[in-house]
């Protein structure tokens, strides 16, 4: 247990039942921004109403009925705090330690033992390219799918390709009219995003593109076997495409069911549907009508179903299949409307499993002052993003480090983490616009900033040529520098990170936590000689450990840590 549950266990202990019952005293437990005020506070502001107490005593009679451990130096009340200060040796060893003993599992914890979390994530289009668009979903999914792994989830990763739908009759079309055999097998990814731009050129002035591409993809949903052929090689052919570029990031998935996949179990839907009432014939369409939502469109008056209807077989799908504690969407802000009328339809059903379900939504993204989208044949390709990160970060190290050796390695590294890091560093909700030079900017809040610490803190290890000793063999006492004092402080503070990050589903809290810490251990390095110093053992010990835990960190983002850079 580190401090903050310890702490919160001496209060609890000293509070009466009342207070406890509607407050969790581990989540108010606070870390004062001057050291001076302690190194963790327990506010009794939110105990007032239900104790009908003054904060101020309520914290002295806490302060009183508590008897300190050794490990608690003083205590001191301050205003409605208490205060609490960690004797400071016990402090450095117990998170040394700790740090040293799990290792990789560092900042991790048991609370999902047992537990499955779906998580659906990426799940481009089909029949587009892999649009730059793409990035947010794709790179915030994979860092949750981490943090949830840490803490002990079994997480199953789906990419809800959609790989059906009306999308899917216009790209027949387009290739009937203008495909070409020979181009398709040389280059299949721009042969098909070329068709898919022409359809839309030419539908603007010949509207009857459109009523075509709709029955193709009803020809389709009914199983004309030569539409499927070739809906099932652009299928793979684009899947193919997809896991080139999400190798590149490290990314993998467990299952690739998308639209399609539930295209036989959607009739159950409608049964269902049907059976409890709840289908409400429109003009000819099938809607469910919702309580202050617009109404779910489930079938068209053509017959064809919708994403909607595939989004509620999908739902019913993973609850039998996975019996999952949570399932996540990592979909745009933009399907906000969407998600509620699915869970809402699902409500109606009877479905309370729904609760479960989240719509993790996230804020748009743009390139320079271009939004992106592939309709307008503007398109920004993901991989040309990748391509143009690594280059960039490769002149960066030309300029730096002429002498480093794998240059090439070294930049795809620090491009993709320079690119994943913008990318997780703001609120899931903000809308952010990339910016090269920030992200890129290794004196400044970005991923290579904290790339670059890492590598730094490895060189001064490989300066020192020593190896770093376990905790026991150290006078954990000799470090007593406020720089030293304050970094073993931010290093204990990682698990709680890693649990907010889990619970706010926002991979941007580790992110702005590794930001922090590196710049607490640059005010350390700065400030103290390591090599050569007396108390060289234990500096050497404490930036191994700080490495460990900006490695954890890195990796929970999705983003590798350089050696050297
Ligand atoms: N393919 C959809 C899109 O690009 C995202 C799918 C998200 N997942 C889902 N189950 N609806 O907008």
């Amino acid at each position: 247990m580190m401090f903050r549950q310890r702490i919160a266990g001496l209060v609890q202990e000293a509070l009466p039942e009342e207070a406890i019952r509607h407050i969790d005293i581990g989540t108010i437990i606070e870390i004062p921004a001057d050291p001076k005020l302690g190194d963790y506070a327990f506010p009794a502001f939110s105990l007032a109403r239900v104790l009908k107490k003054a904060p101020q005593r309520i914290a002295q009679e806490v302060a009183d009925s508590i008897t300190p451990p050794p490990w608690v130096e003083r205590m001191e009340v301050v205003g409605g705090y208490l205060n609490f200060f960690i004797e400071k040796s016990f402090m450095v060893r117990e998170v040394l330690q700790r740090i040293q003993d799990e290792g990789e599992a560092y900042g991790s914890s048991q609370t999902g033992q047992g537990r499955t979390v779906v998580i659906d994530f990426s799940s481009p289009n089909i029949a587009k390219p892999v649009a730059v668009g793409l990035i947010r979903t794709t790179v915030l999914g994979h860092s949750l799918y981490r943090i949830f792994a840490h803490q002990g989830y079994h997480v199953e990763r789906v990419n809800h390709l959609g790989d059906w739908g009306t999308q899917c009759g216009k790209w027949i079309v387009a290739y009937e009219l203008w495909g070409d055999e020979e181009r398709l097998k040389a280059d299949p990814i721009k042969e098909l995003f070329q068709l898919y731009v022409r359809f839309h050129q030419e539908a603007e002035t010949q509207p009857e593109l459109d009523d075509r591409a709709r029955e193709a993809f009803r020809r389709l949903e009914q199983g004309d076997p030569e539409l499927l052929a070739l809906w099932r090689r652009f299928r793979e052919l684009s899947i193919k495409e997809f896991e080139r570029v999400y190798a590149r990031l490290g990314i993998e998935f467990d299952s690739y069911a998308g639209e399609a996949f539930y295209e036989d179990k959607m009739p159950r839907v409608l049964e269902i549907l049907t059976e409890k009432g709840l289908l409400k014939d429109s003009e000819g369409a099938a809607i469910v009508e919702l309580e202050d939502l617009p109404p779910c469109l489930i079938k068209k008056s053509d017959g064809s179903t919708l994403y909607a209807t595939r989004d509620l077989a999908a739902a019913l799908y993973r609850w039998e299949h996975y019996r999952p504690s949570l399932v996540l969407y990592v979909v745009g802000a933009p399907q906000q409307l969407h998600f509620k009328q699915v869970f809402a339809v699902l409500r109606l059903m009877g479905m309370d499993w729904v609760d479960r379900y989240e719509h993790i939504a996230f804020g748009t993204i743009r390139l320079g002052d271009e939004a992106m989208s592939t309709r307008r044949g503007n398109v920004v390709f993901l991989e040309d993003l990748l391509d143009e990160a690594t280059g960039r970060a490769r002149a960066i190290i030309d300029e730096r480090n002429p002498g480093l050796a794998d240059k090439d390695e070294v930049a795809e590294m620090v491009g993709i983490g320079a690119v994943l890091f913008y990318f997780l560093m703001f609120n899931r909700m903000k809308d952010i616009s990339f910016d090269w030079a920030a992200a890129l900017n290794y004196e400044g809040d970005s991923g290579p900033y904290v790339q670059y610490t890492y590598a730094r803190a490895g060189s001064v290890l490989r300066r020192a040529d020593a190896e770093v000793l376990p905790v026991a063999e150290l006078n954990t006492g000799a470090l007593t520098e406020p720089e030293e004092l304050a970094l073993v402080k931010e290093l204990a503070r990682f698990g709680s990170v890693v649990a907010s990050a889990e619970a706010g589903r926002e991979p941007s809290a580790i992110a702005r936590y590794l930001l922090e810490l590196c710049r607490v251990f640059n005010g350390f390095y700065h400030a103290h000689r390591i090599v050569g110093s007396d108390v060289m053992a234990e500096r050497l010990a404490l930036l191994d450990a700080t490495r460990t835990v900006i490695r954890n960190g890195l990796y929970l983002l999705g983003i590798r840590a350089p050696e050297e850079m």
